[in-house]
């Protein structure tokens, strides 16, 4: 997605060789109309799959999933990262450790959000070793749904996140694919 690329040509911040910085539009300040734009490729590229519920991971993945449903007219779903007051057994959790913060979180969501008949689109605004994605995946199986595809905003295609996550078996699309963040410069795969 051109306009993506060039945003991210004109604000991202390379922070070292694996850190790329977005906070102007992504991570903390939120463009709404690029999120709007990202929504509807996000809907031409999974338009084919039957998706039923879209599903991303709090916090950052939010913006983007949401404006995907949006345009899709499909409920959004964000697992969480931390119970909330109002949990209760009837939670699906599995723990995802994150290389790039050196933390594991346990991500959750509750069963009655999805149901077998349900074919869920996963959203997350950057991959990187795919754990958060994978996270999404197995959640999705543990309710019996099955995964209709993966949307990604920005992938950092020279760590391991799209082949594990093809590996696994999931389609991955992404909106802009980062093939090094070398010598302060963002090199993209398709230039
Ligand atoms: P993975 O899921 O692909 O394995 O990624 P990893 O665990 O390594 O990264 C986890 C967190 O770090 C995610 O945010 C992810 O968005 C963020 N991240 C990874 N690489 C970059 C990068 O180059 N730039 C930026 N800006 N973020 C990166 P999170 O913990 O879920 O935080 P948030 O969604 O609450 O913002």
């Amino acid at each position: 997605m051109e306009e993506l690329k060039n945003r991210i040509r004109k604000e991202g911040k390379v922070i070292d060789e694996e850190i790329l910085k977005v906070d102007h539009f992504l991570n903390h300040q939120i463009d709404p109309i690029l999120m709007c734009k990202i929504g509807e490729q996000f809907a031409r590229i999974f338009k084919e799959t039957e998706v039923t519920k879209v599903i991303t991971l709090e916090s950052s993945g939010i913006a983007p999933a949401l404006m995907t449903g949006f345009i899709m007219k499909l409920p959004v779903i964000f697992a969480r990262k931390k119970k909330p007051v109002t949990a209760n057994e009837d939670m699906l959790s599995t723990e995802v450790y994150s290389f790039t913060k050196k933390v594991t979180n346990t991500i959750s969501l509750e069963k009655s959000l999805l149901s077998p008949e349900d074919r869920v689109l996963v959203i997350d605004d950057f991959l990187a070793n795919g754990a958060a994605s994978l996270g999404l995946t197995k959640l999705i199986k543990t309710a019996g749904a099955k995964v209709a595809g993966i949307g990604i905003v920005i992938e950092k295609s020279f760590q391991e996140g799209r082949r594990r996550l093809e590996e696994a078996g999931y389609s991955v699309c992404s909106l802009a694919r980062i093939a090094s963040l070398k010598e302060n410069h963002v090199s993209f795969l398709d230039e």
